[in-house]
């Protein structure tokens, strides 16, 4: 496991963290009775990655979803992800934490707009990004993560590929990839597309020996500005790998608290303007002891847009990382 059991990061007082300590107790016996497994994405609060049996990027936690032996699998993260967890396991119960917790990226594609792109554009291929519905999965050829992009981009025949929903994550792509010719899909992420390129500029020259790690959601402009690109967890990893004292960190700031808690010695430095995702921020321990409490809400996929869109995310899953 990634792992993040250890301290808890939010503070409400000293009463409020002994709450919380015992919520996080009683989590943890529960999750045992109900034969379940916890996963949370980076981007969600430090309390839910401390009850956690995983913590990881979104390529990351459907392997772990599927990889469990465990009988229930409490999702915290964004409803797209339980879905890709539902596609992957259907014996298994999938439960997202919070109902709420939506992608606006995913939403910016619906299936009927791709019906009608993929009518204009015969014999292309269709890559999608996983930041999008089962319903827009099933409809596409093959899926891919920030994490194995450029890997499942090449594994695709022909020269033209469409890629959906992100649009910054294409033009990254096409960059690595000139071989191919890509479509956009005027998709995006407004955690990452709204970072201020000025923001960015002042923290470089105030630390200029620091390494600037970018997330591929982010413009190309902002891109331009970073020293390594990658998925949450490559970001983490070439972090703690690295000998370099401090770290521009341009992506959400969830992944700061597993940094800190590894590397306390460094430092990591983020944008004036916080990089959150108010969606991921929605799953909160109460919302995971809930579902736990009431095996609810259930995240199902209906059998004829499972089939079709566990096709394209095992295409996926066959390619290896980049
Ligand atoms: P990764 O964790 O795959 O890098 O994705 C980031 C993200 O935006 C998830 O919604
Ligand atoms: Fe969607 Fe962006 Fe939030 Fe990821 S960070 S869940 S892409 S809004």
């Amino acid at each position: 496991m990634t792992g993040t059991r250890g301290p808890a990061g939010g503070g409400n007082g000293a009463g409020g963290r002994r709450d919380a300590e015992a919520l996080k107790r009683r989590i943890r016996e529960l999750a045992e009775e109900r034969d379940a497994v916890i996963i949370s994405h980076y981007y969600c609060v430090p309390d839910v990655h401390d009850v956690a049996d995983f913590v990881g990027d979104s390529l990351g936690l459907s392997q772990e979803a599927r990889r469990s032996p465990r009988a229930v699998v409490v999702f915290c993260g964004v409803h797209f992800m339980a879905e890709t967890a539902s596609v992957l396991c259907p014996d298994k119960t999938v439960l997202l934490a919070n109902p709420d917790a939506g992608c606006p990226m995913a939403d910016m594609i619906t299936p009927e707009a791709l019906r009608r792109r993929k009518e204009e554009l015969p014999g292309v291929p269709v890559l999608t990004y996983v930041n999008s519905s089962a319903a827009v999965k099933a409809l596409s050829d093959l899926c891919c993560t920030s994490a194995n992009v450029t890997a499942v981009m090449r594994s695709l025949e022909g020269d033209r590929v469409l890629m959906t929903p992100d649009r910054n994550l294409a033009l990254r792509t096409q960059s690595l990839v000139p071989e191919k010719e890509i479509l956009l899909w005027p998709g995006f992420c407004p955690t990452h597309h709204r970072l201020n390129l000025a923001e960015v500029r002042k923290l470089k020259e105030e630390h200029p020996g620091a390494l600037v790690l970018a997330h591929p959601e982010c413009q190309p402009k902002i891109l331009a500005e970073a020293d390594v690109v990658g998925s949450t967890s490559g970001i983490i990893k070439t972090c703690l790998e690295s000998d370099r004292e401090e770290f521009v960190i341009l992506t959400e700031e969830g992944v700061i608290y597993p940094l800190r808690r590894q590397r306390p010695d460094r430092a990591f430095l983020t944008p004036a303007t916080p990089m959150v995702c108010p969606n991921m921020k929605k799953n909160s321990l109460e919302d995971v002891l809930h579902a736990l409490e009431t095996l609810t809400p259930v995240i199902k996929v209906p059998e004829e847009i499972r089939v079709p869109a566990l096709r394209a995310v095992e295409r996926m899953l066959a390619v290896p990382r980049d």
